[in-house]
């Protein structure tokens, strides 16, 4: 499926080796955005992101290709019903941080949180290979006393790529919540999957395409009765794309769970739920969409499904449709060379795009800003947002909306029953774009609520039952929870 992908490197090249021990050689193949070496920054850009060309195409490339292989309790203490995470903003709109705090005593880290996949896992090491990787925080099981060895290994296969290591469980604090969670410590992974200072990901979509077999954390939750007051989480991201001032990191936005925040949103939230037999990503159906008010022609049922994606950076569609959309946008072009599979415009055109889901009569608009990925010439010419993806001959949805989309909304994720809500930003949440500030620090160990999953066996994590999981879900798992991923991986690049 992925024609120059680089599935064709040996995986020794392909991949980043993480250890304990620190070392002065950075193993990154990929050269950081901000400090690329000899590459001339001739990209002209609304905002002054430091950002080369050469690593903008690469970026696109590995985004493109990856997207297409990524779809191949009981409260027992002081009770708290929702709790909040404050995100970053990584990159200009790349990539959206938290912060979860794992072990005894609990110890922070920085995770994408990405609502395309369901797994947890940090980096952590072997201690072994000199490799190291300076920047990125590394989980040590030895430092604490609460963590417990599963004695399984943990591995995500995908099309240019794998990470893996052993499964372990720990008590981890998420907004608010303390829970043993079974999570993966990761000691090699594609060269790009992470971007200090993030060390790792927490999957926030369904068990049923867990790699682990372990429930997440948001889905313990909710699966404990009275836990949450809602079986629920929500986001709201932030914009600094076009904002010329931006740092590499600015504050992201809020996730909340257990509860949506009415601060950040005004009237109803629009839910449609889930189309049936949907496997476990977090799937609308695209109904309606318009470019600068001309309709656009789309498939219908499932060839129609979307998953909605925090851990995409733009947004991913068939090559059909990708062509109707710039058919819309005057002067556009097929993208070449490294932005195959994207296309070309010029800058001055505004793009405003709207989307309907299911039945609902609310039409979504994404801002002719976000509609841009980027400028990539002193011409005046932009990359859009939206990019092909070949779902054919995978179980993975036609259509990917991420962030691109998502910082348009308020977005809500409900369990039951199961859907995705829309609703219109407050001018609380609009108002946080583009303010730059420090991006907000790790909240760690103060007025959690400890829970105790009430479904036995529910995280993966008891040696009975993981085989059993990871052998059911496996099939579910190839190419999907990969994809999520590897959209990391190239978000973190940007
Ligand atoms: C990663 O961990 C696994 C399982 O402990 C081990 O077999 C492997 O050698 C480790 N890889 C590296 C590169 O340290
Ligand atoms: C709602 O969001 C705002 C803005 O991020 C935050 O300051 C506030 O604490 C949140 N409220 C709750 C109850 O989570
Ligand atoms: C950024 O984009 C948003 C959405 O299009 C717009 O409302 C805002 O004014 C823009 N900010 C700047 C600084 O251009």
């Amino acid at each position: 499926m992925l024609a120059a992908s680089p599935t064709a490197l040996p995986l020794a090249l392909l991949c980043l080796v993480l250890t304990l021990a620190p070392s002065s050689t950075d193993a990154r193949a990929t050269p950081h955005p901000a400090a690329a070496p000899g590459v001339p920054i001739n990209i002209m850009r609304r905002a002054s992101v430091q950002r080369s060309l050469e690593d903008l195409g690469s970026w696109a490339q590995r985004n493109k290709q990856n997207t297409e292989a990524k779809y191949g309790m009981k409260s027992n203490k002081g009770k708290r019903a929702n709790g909040l995470n404050l995100l970053t903003n990584f990159e200009f709109d790349s990539t959206y941080f938290g912060s979860v705090a794992v072990g005894t005593p609990p110890t922070p880290f920085d995770v994408i949180l990405d609502t395309g996949s369901s797994d947890l896992w940090l980096a952590s090491g072997t201690g072994s290979d000199s490799r190291a990787t300076k920047d990125i925080t590394l989980f040590e099981p030895t430092s604490s006393s609460s963590f417990t060895d599963l004695g399984k290994e943990f591995q995500i296969q995908y099309g240019s790529g794998s990470a893996q290591g052993v499964l372990g469980s720990d008590q981890v604090q998420f907004a608010g919540f303390q829970i043993g969670q079974t999570f993966g410590l990761v000691n090699q992974t594609t060269q790009s999957l992470l971007t200090a200072p993030m060390s790792g990901l927490m999957g926030l979509a369904f068990q049923s395409i867990a790699a682990s077999g372990a429930t997440p954390f948001w889905q313990s939750l909710v699966e404990t009765s009275g836990a949450l007051d809602s079986p629920l989480f929500a986001f709201q991201l932030t914009r600094f794309t076009n904002d010329s001032s931006a740092q590499k990191t600015e504050p992201g936005g809020t996730f909340t769970l257990g509860a949506v925040n009415n601060s950040l949103f005004t009237g109803d939230i629009d839910y449609q739920d889930i189309p049936n037999g949907a496997p476990g990503y977090w799937i609308q159906e695209l109904s309606a969409m318009k470019v600068n008010g001309q309709s656009i022609s789309l498939p219908s049922g499932s060839a129609a499904w979307a998953a909605i994606d925090t851990g995409t950076t733009g947004v991913g569609c068939p090559a059909d449709v990708l062509a109707s959309i710039f058919a819309a946008v005057p002067n556009s072009a097929p993208g070449t060379g490294q932005f195959e599979g994207y296309y070309t415009f010029p800058c001055s055109t505004s793009v405003s795009l709207t989307v309907t889901w299911g039945s609902s009569s609310n039409a979504w608009t994404i801002s002719p800003d976000d509609f841009i990925l980027q400028q990539i010439d002193n011409q005046g010419t932009c990359v859009g947002a939206f990019f092909e993806v070949d779902s054919s001959g995978t179980t993975a949805p036609a259509f990917i909306f991420g962030d691109t989309f998502l910082k348009n909304v308020y977005s809500v994720y409900r369990a039951s029953p199961a859907s995705v809500g829309f609703a219109t930003l407050s001018s609380t949440a609009i108002n946080a774009n583009g303010v730059d500030a420090a991006a907000p620090s790790a909240t760690i160990g103060t007025g959690v609520t400890s829970v105790t999953p009430s479904t036995s066996g529910s995280n993966g994590g008891t040696s009975g039952n993981s085989n059993t999981n990871g052998a059911q879900h496996g099939i579910q798992m190839s190419g999907a929870v990969l994809f999520s991923l590897l959209v990391g991986a190239a978000c973190v690049l940007l």
